[in-house]
């Protein structure tokens, strides 16, 4: 029997949007701080708001005690509910003042004002002010902020420019998601800045003591950000302090407040010895996008939380840009889509599918998705593609003239395009309004005089949007034969269902059998479809001008071969063999690029590839097949492997930048295959002789995976006293134990006194080690992986519910596998879905992934 379920949350929708009733002309906070009992006053000038119809003053309050009221300056007695109060109030301008107490201590949600190792910090993106003071706690009420801070700690932060000690005042009118305040015992790494104007800015990244020397990457990066931003945007910054601050316990990667950047410490602090290359270039990658979101995001905001994508998807876009300036384009943007396939397209391939602008939800934070960023990048980028770079930047440059300090919707961008362009973008729109993945078909023929190639679209029914209508895709192609490129690059505007492109034969040199490279620089999220031969795969991985097909021609003759090999057809084409050796001794390539023809499909592409070949995945042979193709090319090209392990050989002093990073991951690379190869002699001395993270965890992966027996112990005595190292310690361990050995132990890791599982970062390693890098272990067919996670969740979901939620994801695939599978999952659904005080977070994931069998 089930106890008295409390009522369903309502969704929101975007069809319901009315503006707040009144306008703020000024905000001041004064916080007393407390670790259990944090006095907050607030003083707020409201108006009535000419252009809103609704006059109900309903303020946003979560958890918070009220200690007093007054509408100017007459005590009151709003009525308080579980999610705000309402009070009766002036038809003209008034002064709202309340004092509250929160407890930040209790806080393990870490969402509003909250505690990470003795400082205070807050998270509001995206509903948490209201944790900390009644407020109309929604992105389109936009004030200054002044911010008192009275505390003993010696380190006293808010948002703007400091005014004295624990003083600031923001002048930039801002919603109350980006408001943020830091105290603690904190020292900074500072510098300074002068915009291209000539104004100084001084720069600080706050962190613990004994942290400061691990900041200089970041701030490198930061300096750099603001430079590009100013030469690509001719966005400029608009304070007179910018400081980023490192916290341990954070629930996402960093977060943008208003000259007050709160990162999450494994996106800040790096030193050779701690962090890997690719952990240097997520932090290149995130202090330029929360610095880039200073214009896009806070000088111009959202209207409505399902306009997120305004901000982030043209944020992720501006640092995928960005990093590929500071980068190789190419290895940046290959990268940028292997991680758009291993989570976006999964995601729109699943229950979970939705618009890059959702039109309702029970629980924002369940739509900081890869659809919301990375998708939500890809449409600008095909915005770009399609317009041209200086039709973009004209466009862009009029959003920011016209939408200067206003919160904005996805059509006022797009009327900046349509102005800028004289065209009509409401085809393209559909991007923001279609769930799922297209599939772009392609055929090719010679009919009488013409070359034709046919392109066809395919948009799948996702939940709630059974038919859709035809998408505008952008394709460049071009055309090779025997070798040689008959029809340059060329764009296409594919925009019906189906179209077919004429070249006439009599300009075309006489044709052998034409080869043609479709979505060049992966020009549409979308899934190509393209009847090429096998052979014709492999010409094009040598052939192709264009880097990144150049790469996809390769990928796919790899997904190709390894689906066959789970078939049974277990060898792998020495045709194929022999185009990787090509490719890892070539030269002129970049090391990044050689290291990544290498890199075989990941074992959850390999599962989606089964299904798109109307197989069910059985996560055991795919496992098996993938570790058996890795072994014939370890074995097989093992003198090639050994000799770029040794021409990689480091050429000079320790630096993090992308060339030696590039020579490091193909050695480590080649490392690897050759621990398959030979055994563990190479690894271990690699290991010993590592002077840098980055080698020393590719040697550790190595070994684990060979099940060297006493490497973990090893590293655990060299680094237990560093949490950012001891999280890929915990995560490594679960990600390369054999499929059977995985949840035990990862189970004997919760015991770990380590194992502090209210860190996020920590669970989240331990968690993600199995269910996204280890799908055999995680998908056993005993159901114990499923078992130990939904466990989980059910306990992180009582302290800290957004952490769960997302976590919760790693069920969204069920419906590929087998019935027994299916079944196991859903009944772990139900049994998270059954447990008392659930939260809305994880209700609403769980309801969403259990979809019709709810
Ligand atoms: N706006 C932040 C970023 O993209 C993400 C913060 C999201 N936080 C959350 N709890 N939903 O940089
Ligand atoms: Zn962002």
């Amino acid at each position: 029997m089930k106890d008295a379920v409390p009522p369903a949350p309502q969704p929101v929708r975007l069809a319901d949007y009315t503006p707040f009733g009144f306008l703020i002309d000024a905000v001041h906070l004064s916080f007393t701080l407390h670790p259990t009992a944090t006095r907050v006053k607030s003083r707020i000038t409201f108006r009535p708001n000419p252009d809103a119809s609704d006059r109900r003053f309903f303020l946003h309050g979560e958890g918070l005690t009220l200690i007093s009221a007054r509408i100017d300056g007459q005590d009151c007695a709003p009525t308080l509910t579980d999610t705000g109060l309402e009070a009766a109030v002036p038809d003209a301008p008034f002064t709202w003042e309340a004092e509250v107490e929160i407890n930040p201590e209790a806080n393990t949600a870490l969402e509003g004002l909250y505690m990470s190792n003795g400082m205070y910090c807050t998270q509001c993106e995206a509903e948490g002010f209201r944790k900390i003071t009644y407020y109309p706690d929604r992105p389109d009420v936009m004030a200054p902020f002044t911010v008192a801070i009275d505390s003993d700690l010696p380190v006293l932060l808010s948002n703007g420019d400091p005014q004295g000690p624990g003083l600031w005042h923001d002048p930039w009118p801002k919603p109350a998601y980006l408001f943020a305040l830091v105290a603690g015992d904190l020292v900074a790494h500072s510098d300074t800045f002068t915009t291209a104007s000539g104004a100084p800015v001084d720069l600080n990244i706050w962190v613990r003591p004994g942290d400061e020397d691990k900041c200089a990457y970041a701030m490198d990066a930061l300096k750099r950000s603001m430079r590009w931003d100013e030469r690509e945007y001719g966005r400029e910054y608009d304070l007179s302090v910018f400081n980023i601050v490192a916290v341990d316990d954070f629930n996402m990667g960093a977060m943008e407040n208003k000259g007050l950047n709160i990162f999450n410490s494994k996106y800040v602090l790096a030193s050779p010895e701690t962090a890997t290359d690719r952990d240097y270039a997520f932090i290149e990658a995130i202090v330029a996008h929360e610095y880039f979101h200073n214009w896009t995001g806070n000088r111009i905001t959202c209207r409505d939380w399902f306009q997120l994508c305004l901000k982030e998807g043209l944020t992720v876009f501006r640092d995928q840009q960005f990093s590929a300036d500071m980068r190789s384009a190419a290895v940046e943007r290959i990268g940028n889509v292997l991680q758009l396939r291993a989570r976006q397209f999964r995601e729109d391939a699943g229950p979970l599918a939705h618009n890059v602008r959702p039109e309702s939800y029970v629980e924002i934070n369940n739509f900081y998705t890869a659809t919301v960023y990375e998708k939500g990048a890809e449409v600008i980028g095909m915005l770009r593609t399609i317009l041209g770079e200086d039709l973009y930047r004209a466009g862009c440059n009029l959003y920011f003239d016209r939408h200067d300090g206003q919160a904005c919707t996805i059509e006022d961008w797009l009327a900046c395009f349509e102005e800028v362009a004289g065209q009509d973008l409401s085809q393209f729109k559909r991007w923001y309004t279609q769930a799922g993945t297209p599939v772009l078909s392609a055929s090719w023929a010679v009919e009488a005089e013409d070359f034709t190639l046919t392109l066809r679209q395919d948009v799948p029914p996702t939940p709630g949007q059974p038919l859709k209508e035809p998408m505008l895709i952008p394709v460049r192609l071009a055309l090779y034969d025997s070798g040689a490129e008959i029809v340059p690059d060329t764009l296409v505007l594919l925009d019906s269902p189906e179209m077919t492109l004429r070249w006439p034969l009599k300009d075309l040199p006489p044709l052998a059998e034409v080869a043609p490279s479709i979505l060049r620089g992966f020009s549409a999220p979308v899934i190509l479809d393209a009847p090429l031969r096998f052979g014709q795969r492999l010409a094009l991985m040598a052939e192709d001008s264009d880097p990144f097909n150049r790469w996809e021609a390769g990928r796919s003759a790899m997904r190709e071969t390894l689906v066959n090999h789970i078939k049974g057809q277990k060898f792998v084409p020495p045709g194929l063999l022999a185009m990787l050796e090509v490719n890892l001794r070539d030269k002129s390539l970049d090391p990044a690029f050689r290291a990544l023809m290498l890199a075989l499909p990941s074992e959850d592409d390999l599962a989606q590839a089964c299904v798109d070949a109307g197989i069910v995945p059985d996560p055991d042979t795919i496992h098996d097949s993938r570790r058996a193709v890795r072994h014939d090319i370890a074995t097989t090209m093992a003198a090639e492997f050994r000799r770029q392990f040794d021409a990689m050989a480091p050429d000079g002093p320790y630096s993090p930048d992308a060339p030696q990073a590039a020579r490091r991951t193909l050695r480590n690379t080649c490392l690897s295959y050759l621990t398959l190869a030979e055994g563990p002699a190479l690894a271990r001395a690699h290991y010993d002789g590592a002077t840098n993270m980055t080698d020393q965890i590719a040697a550790f992966s190595a070994l684990l995976e060979v099940g060297d027996p006493d490497i973990a112990a090893r590293f655990e005595g060299q680094w237990r006293d560093d949490r950012l190292v001891m999280d890929k310690w915990f995560m490594l361990q679960v990600s390369e134990a054999a499929p059977d050995a995985a949840v035990p132990i990862a189970e004997g890791l919760t015991r770990h006194p380590l194992f502090d599982w209210k860190n996020p970062n920590r669970f989240r390693a331990l968690m993600a080690g199995l269910t996204a890098a280890n799908p055999a272990g995680f998908h056993h067919r005993s159901g114990a992986g499923y078992r130990f996670l939904a466990d989980w969740l059910i306990r992180v979901d009582q302290t800290n519910p957004q952490t769960a939620a997302r976590m919760s994801t790693a069920f969204e695939t069920w419906r590929r596998y087998d019935a027994d599978r299916q079944a196991l999952i859903l009944g772990e659904l139900e049994r998270i879905s059954a447990a008392p005080s659930l939260s809305r977070d994880l209700g609403e994931m769980i309801d969403r992934m259990r979809g019709d069998d709810a």
